[in-house]
């Protein structure tokens, strides 16, 4: 896994990591996908933005979580402990605002997991476009992030956010 540091003019860097999931946990991930996608449920619905379906801590991101701690300990350089992980997956007026994530955000793993365009990622005014199964790991509460426009139709992007906080944290883990 070669880590390459995009950004290191923050308290925390901002670095990326090609290739990051195996193929097993990537058919795995795409299978959920595929069934959310099928899906009416409206506990898949995210009422809060139009073109997102998500779901909080499915098994399969816990076990991502757990399986790359120690991958974001050595990148972050810090003990870690997991809060929580989303699924999002957005599609027709898909849109993220620039915002701050709240404490139990602080150590972010964003991980593209399929898409079919390009959906910059605006971090701190700076313009990421992410290939496919490529991590960017960056803080949810220091480093100010949204995404680039709205997505049309027939678009789609599938995302996955895995969040740490220090091992000592004592707020809320969600
Ligand atoms: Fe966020």
């Amino acid at each position: 896994m070669k880590q390459e540091i995009l950004d290191d003019s923050h308290e925390i860097n901002i670095s990326k990591i090609p290739d990051f999931l195996s193929d097993n946990l990537m058919s795995e991930l795409k299978e959920v996908i595929s069934y959310i996608e099928s899906s009416d449920d409206p506990m898949f619905k995210d009422n809060r933005f139009d073109g997102r379906k998500m779901t909080v801590d499915p098994q399969i991101l816990k076990k991502i979580q757990f399986l790359y701690q120690e991958k974001a300990e050595e990148v972050f350089g810090i003990k870690l402990k997991p809060s929580f992980t989303i699924l999002a997956m957005y599609s027709e007026k898909g849109n993220m605002y620039d915002h701050y994530d709240r404490d139990m955000c602080k150590y972010m793993i964003n991980i593209s997991i399929d898409s079919n365009c390009e959906w910059g990622l605006k971090i701190n005014d700076k313009i990421y476009n992410l290939n496919n199964n490529e991590a960017i790991f960056m803080s949810g509460t220091y480093h100010q992030h949204g995404r680039v426009g709205e997505l049309n139709k027939g678009q789609f992007v599938h995302n996955v956010f895995i969040y740490y906080v220090e091992e000592d944290f004592s707020g809320p883990l969600w």
